[in-house]
């Protein structure tokens, strides 16, 4: 078995499995979740990057070539060191990819206006990761960023579809929207938000985009896929899917569903 790893903090990351899934659905796949210390939203630089180096040498040690971090705090903080420093050593032949670069690649293109609204953690946030990734691909665009540091913590515990996270959601809405009445487009750069969309809606003029990454990373694995074949031929293909949590297995059964759209079976995983 060699796997596609993909990695979050906790269930965000399914919501990107579900797209990788359903467009490259003939190879294997390994999800880790790292509940036990999810949120990683507002912990500091050293501490995510520990974290998260941590959890792709566990996905490596399971037999996994490729690793997706389907996680943008991870992405912001800890995906260049680990590319950079840790993976020439510790395994030169294997990958680790982002959210935040294939979502950079594509996002100009989806406001009239120029001015993009980007909806992250404080750690996404504060990385300035995608204002520097945008300009790049689209000079042009003004992005404008907000953190909602309630969002996850109110996802993880459930209450995604309570009253409590209406007010959240409009809280922060209102306040990217006023920070810049032109935001015609709004990236939720957190793989938790998909699960608010239907909220996220009612707080937004009509017209306004709304992009959720899974697709889009899910794109673009196809293409680097596709762009090397070197690491496409190691990956085993036979249709599996399987899923660990560095907390309770059953907890994550129970959650999961809600991420992926379809009951799975979880294992538990010693990650630290
Ligand atoms: N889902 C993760 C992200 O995309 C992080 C959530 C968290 O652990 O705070 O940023």
């Amino acid at each position: 078995m060699a796997p596609i790893g993909v990695f979050d903090s906790g269930y965000g990351g399914l919501t990107v499995l579900k797209e990788l899934v359903r467009e490259l659905p003939e190879y294997d796949y390994l999800y880790l979740g790292d509940n036990a210390r999810a949120p990683y939203g507002s912990r500091s630089y050293e501490t995510v990057y520990e974290y998260t180096l941590e959890c792709v040498k566990w996905l490596f040690g399971q037999g996994c070539p490729l690793v997706i971090l389907a996680c943008n705090t991870a992405s912001a903080k800890a995906l260049r060191t680990i590319q950079q420093k840790d993976l020439p050593n510790m395994a030169p032949d294997n990958r680790v990819l982002g959210v935040i670069r294939p979502t950079a690649e594509m996002i100009g293109t989806t406001s009239i206006t120029g001015h993009i609204g980007v909806l992250g953690t404080q750690g996404t946030v504060q990385s300035g990761s995608y204002e520097i990734e945008i300009s790049h691909f689209f000079p042009a665009t003004k992005v404008h960023t907000h953190a909602c540091p309630m969002w996850v913590p109110v996802i993880e515990n459930g209450e995604y579809n309570g009253p409590g996270a209406d007010y959240f959601v409009k809280k922060d809405l209102d306040a990217l929207l006023k920070s810049e009445p032109q935001i015609d487009s709004i990236l939720l750069a957190c793989t938790h938000y998909p699960l608010l969309l239907e909220k996220i809606k009612k707080y937004i003029p009509e017209g306004t985009r709304v992009i959720s990454q899974g697709k889009v990373v899910a794109d673009s694995l196809a293409l680097y896929l596709k762009r090397h074949p070197e690491m496409e031929l190691r990956l085993s293909k036979n249709r599996q899917r399987h899923f660990f949590t560095s907390d309770s297995a059953l907890e994550f059964e129970r959650q999961a569903n809600l991420f992926f759209g379809e009951q799975v079976r979880a294992q538990h995983a010693d990650v630290g």
